[in-house]
């Protein structure tokens, strides 16, 4: 049965599993010391158009909170919107990992922060000197939680009054691939080109087993980020088979012909549901996911016949439908001919 639960739900990509496969021969050193994870920064270098310092981790969970704790001091500030994964998702872990900061809530518009409401709060700041914390980095999640994007102008803008505070940028891109293929731009453009410092790239949403990268664009923010990623205890002794992922994830394009697809099957979803009677799509749909409202008895039918989703706390009716790179359209067409019949 068709299953919008969330991309994670989703298989292995055949290629990906392949290249664990392929990596299961004989011994091969231990902690990352092996030549898999050698080859990362070469390749990831080339994908970004610079040198980066990359870490693979296994967790989207483990990227952000090892990331933002090892730029935020324990008196420091992360700013991001009510939506964030790191806010209301992590069970606290950014925190954690800095040592105790605090997050900070900033006000959102289709998930998305706005460059005049982050400038009013810049604008605030200070006020309480040494008695309040001190803000340290802003987190954006592309796509975002609600499967919307930033532009590169608006990251840009985000960024240089960050910038101008001292602040250092995190991107969250558990959906990195889906928003590339959705932009059409490329990932420097998005990332250091627009001022992102620190970028959380992840994999496992998008058809492999179980890997993410911190990627690092400037090299004094990774100073120390290997001791960062042992405390936090992500440093596999069996690396080699993270890094393999990661090398055939990136390998002829396959992250983005799987994330094009997965946007395509979201993009097929909104409009088979967009015009029927009682249905309201709330997001722009930009990425892979649709957030949208049905009447109950849409909805109800819909979990009674099989079908597999999401409810979302937010408005009545609110359903998150998670497209994975897997989905083929004659499955989600059945769907919207099933939603059809309910309308
Ligand atoms: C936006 C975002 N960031 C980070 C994560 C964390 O990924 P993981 O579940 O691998 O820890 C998720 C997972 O749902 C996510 O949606």
């Amino acid at each position: 049965m068709l299953n919008l639960c969330s991309d994670n739900e989703g298989p292995i990509a055949p290629k990906i599993l392949e290249s664990i496969v392929d990596a299961n021969s004989g011994f091969a050193h231990s902690y990352g010391e092996d030549k898999l994870t050698g080859q990362l920064k070469e390749v990831f270098s080339e994908v970004f158009e610079r040198e980066v310092e990359v870490f693979p981790v296994v967790t989207g969970t483990a990227a952000n909170a090892l990331a933002l704790g090892h730029v935020t001091p324990p008196y420091g500030a992360i700013y991001c919107t009510g939506h964030a994964h790191i806010l209301v998702d992590e069970c606290g872990a950014p925190g954690f990992f800095s040592g105790g900061a605090s997050m900070v809530k900033v006000k959102s518009s289709q998930g998305k922060i706005d460059g005049s409401d982050f400038q009013d709060l810049v604008d605030n700041w200070g006020a309480h000197g040494d008695h309040e914390p001190k803000p340290c980095a802003l987190s954006i999640t592309q796509t975002t939680e609600v499967g919307t994007l930033y532009s590169v102008e608006e990251i840009l803008k985000l960024s240089e009054l960050a910038h101008q505070h001292g602040m250092v940028i995190h991107m969250d891109g558990a959906r990195f691939a889906n928003a590339v293929a959705s932009l059409g731009c490329s990932p420097a453009d998005m990332t250091w080109r627009a001022g992102v410092d620190v970028l959380s790239f992840g994999a496992t949403k998008n058809g492999a087993l179980a890997a993410e990268a911190v990627v690092f664009f400037k090299k004094e923010h990774a100073k120390e980020f290997g001791r960062q990623r042992m405390r936090g205890g992500h440093l596999l002794s069996k690396m080699r088979f993270v890094s393999a992922q990661l090398l055939a994830y990136l390998e002829e394009g396959l992250w983005l012909k799987l994330a094009s697809h997965a946007n395509l099957a979201a993009k097929w979803l909104r409009d088979g549901l967009v015009d029927l009677r009682g249905v309201k799509v709330i997001y722009k749909v930009e990425g892979n996911a649709v957030f949208a409202c049905l009447p109950e008895r849409m909805l109800k039918g819909l979990l009674a016949e099989g079908y597999l989703f999401h409810r979302w706390p937010g408005e009545q009716g609110l359903v998150r439908f998670m497209c994975s790179y897997s989905l083929q359209k004659k499955e989600i067409d059945e769907f919207v001919r099933a939603a059809r019949l309910l309308a």
